[in-house]
């Protein structure tokens, strides 16, 4: 097909949390910051807590619900209005599991092998023990966001690799069944924290998974909380250097550097024109000054909300009908091209 025959996609935005534990500084300065903004950049919004990605390792089913809540809590106090952008779980739009059906039977098991993410949680012993679904987890994750035909993902670094894979997804059913149906997405990885590292080990990534509650910061911690685990945060006993590339080989000096832009808006050039030269015993105060100070009004905005979970599952069940209404027609026009049969009235 010629550049001029290929259709245009609206530009539209989808991207999805899992409600499988508390939110996390990473989750907030990796995804959710940049969901509110592209809110306001002229994009159409559609944002997901993905429970049926959740349940590919154990939920307790009332705790699950819980999370689910506090999610979209999350979402709301972060900044996210129902009146502009879509916002949904997962499992209400059944079309998700219906496309990922589909693209289960488009995606390789070669290219599922590959996915960083799977290696490293089956690495360890209990590989055998797995639920199946962890492993078409990235095909379900293509499901989401081709069932709207989104073309932008904002995501951290550590889903690069996922959205990469929605484009082969997307290229080989588009090639396989002769048609430009799918958008080629493209991954939205910017702002000064696309990894946010943990507060122990400037080597691992910050997880709500992590045993250690004093390695990330959570987005329900109080302002002592936050305050104690950046005091505790491990560094260098070096001061901060004039230039970034005096980072390289510092990855907790470089985190808390990253964390700081992030959060102010600086860039990190800025950041250390500031503090160069300064130890860690002025600089720390300085960020828990600033943490909390971004993150106080949206733990406290999220606990008001979580004392009126009937207000928080209406606007969800709202926002289900209206992703539905996009995604049932893509979903039936994905069955026509398959050739599936649809003659229920
Ligand atoms: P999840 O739930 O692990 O994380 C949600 C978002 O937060 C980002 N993130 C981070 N960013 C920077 N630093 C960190 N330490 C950090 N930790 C988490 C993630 O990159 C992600 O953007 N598979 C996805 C959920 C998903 C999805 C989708 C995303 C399902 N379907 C469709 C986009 C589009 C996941 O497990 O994210």
């Amino acid at each position: 097909m010629t550049e001029a025959a290929k259709p245009a996609f609206k530009k539209r935005v989808f991207s999805g949390i899992q409600p499988s534990g508390g939110l996390t500084l990473g989750n907030y300065l990796g995804a959710i910051k940049r969901f509110v903004e592209m809110q306001n950049e002229g994009f159409e919004t559609i944002y997901c807590m993905v429970d049926l990605h959740a349940i590919t390792v154990w939920q307790n089913p009332e705790a699950l619900r819980r999370q689910t809540r506090e999610l979209a809590a999350g979402y709301l106090a972060a900044g996210l209005d129902p009146a502009k952008s879509i916002l949904f779980n997962q499992s209400q739009v059944s079309a998700h599991a219906e496309l990922g059906w589909v693209f289960n039977c488009v995606a390789r098991m070669g290219w599922m092998n590959r996915m960083t993410q799977w290696k490293d949680k089956t690495s360890g012993k209990d590989a055998e023990k797995v639920s199946l679904g962890l492993f078409a987890y990235p095909s379900l994750m293509a499901a989401d966001i081709l069932l709207y035909h989104a073309t932008h993902v904002p995501v951290g670094e550590d889903q690069k690799q996922h959205v990469e894979l929605t484009r082969d997804i997307a290229a080989k059913f588009n090639h396989d069944y002769g048609v430009e149906f799918f958008p080629i997405t493209e991954p939205v990885i910017e702002g000064a924290a696309t990894r946010v590292m943990s507060l122990r080990d400037g080597t691992k990534k910050m997880s709500k998974s992590d045993p250690s509650d004093m390695s990330r910061i959570n987005l329900t911690d109080d302002a002592d909380t936050i305050a104690k685990k950046i005091r505790k945060a491990k560094t260098d006993p070096e001061p901060l250097p004039e230039d970034i590339s005096g980072l390289d080989d510092r990855p907790e000096a470089r985190n808390l550097v990253n964390i700081y832009a992030a959060l102010s808006g600086m860039t990190k050039e800025a950041v250390l024109a500031e503090y160069a030269g300064q130890g860690f015993g002025a600089f720390k105060p300085k960020l828990a000054d600033l943490a909390v100070a971004s993150l106080a009004p949206i733990s406290a905005e999220m606990g008001r909300l979580m004392q009126d979970p009937a207000e928080i599952d209406r606007i969800l069940g709202e926002g289900a009908e209206r992703a539905d209404a996009i995604a049932r027609p893509i979903m039936e026009r994905t069955y026509e091209i398959v050739g599936m049969i649809r003659s229920r009235g």
